[in-house]
């Protein structure tokens, strides 16, 4: 068998990750992994179960009890099974999105998240975007990219996105939101959002969603 090939990206939210992996790994022929929609399904069973998202041991046993799975069709949608149930919709709430970071934060959460994508990585070959693929997650990932952008370009794609979607979007609390996902996901202690030292970075800052596209897709033709 030869080695699966692992395309990763990392980066800040709104930087257009998801997006990009998304079309980057239907150019490839290979599956698309979104880590964040790991980190969202298991905030939505912590949620639900009301869990206390301060404690960790809680924390950790909710996530040993857990099954998600990425669903990859061709032609649709990624699906996101949280126990066997579709939550693709439900791990995109405002309420989902703010309570994510007590689940990224938890060190032993987050080892049972990285051992789920390396086994998930080991089985096919994939694109996956998340903020620490290129680091912790896939240190011999075959091709590391970190995707970057100015932050009010970040927050104007998100308000696109929402409107885009027919959403009421209040600018003032989307931009306050972003720059607290951003200073948790730089300053956590496990698992931080970091740029691999041999990632190529990428800063989309003025690009198109295709130009991205094909800056990565001619960077893995080229190598
Ligand atoms: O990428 P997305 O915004 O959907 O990620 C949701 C949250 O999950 C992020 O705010 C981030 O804190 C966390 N995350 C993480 N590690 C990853 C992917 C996402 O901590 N690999």
């Amino acid at each position: 068998m030869p080695e699966s090939l692992v395309v990763v990206i990392d980066g800040p939210a709104g930087a257009g990750k998801s997006t990009i992996a998304k079309l980057l790994a239907r150019k490839l022929g290979v599956a698309f992994m979104d880590t964040g929609a790991m980190y969202r399904a298991l905030t939505v069973k912590a949620l639900r179960e009301k869990v206390d998202l301060e404690d960790e041991a809680a924390l950790v046993a909710l996530a040993q009890r857990t099954h998600i799975d990425l669903v990859n069709e061709p032609g649709k949608a990624l699906q996101v099974l949280l126990d066997g149930a579709d939550v693709s919709e439900a791990i995109r709430s405002i309420e989902v999105t703010n309570n994510t970071f007590y689940i990224a934060r938890t060190p032993g959460v987050r080892h049972v998240m990285v051992e789920w994508q390396r086994t998930m990585g080991a089985r096919r070959s994939m694109v996956g975007d998340g903020r620490d693929l290129g680091t912790v997650v896939f240190p011999n990932a075959t091709y590391k990219f970190y995707l970057d952008a100015d932050f009010n370009v970040r927050c104007q794609r998100r308000i696109d996105e929402l409107k885009a979607k027919g959403q009421q979007v209040d600018e003032e609390a989307l931009k306050k939101d972003l720059a607290e996902r951003d200073e948790h996901d730089f300053t956590r202690k496990v698992g931080p959002l970091k740029k691999a030292d041999d990632a190529i970075l990428v800063d989309s800052t003025g690009m198109t969603v295709a130009q991205v596209v094909e800056f990565l897709a001619g960077r893995i033709r080229n190598t």
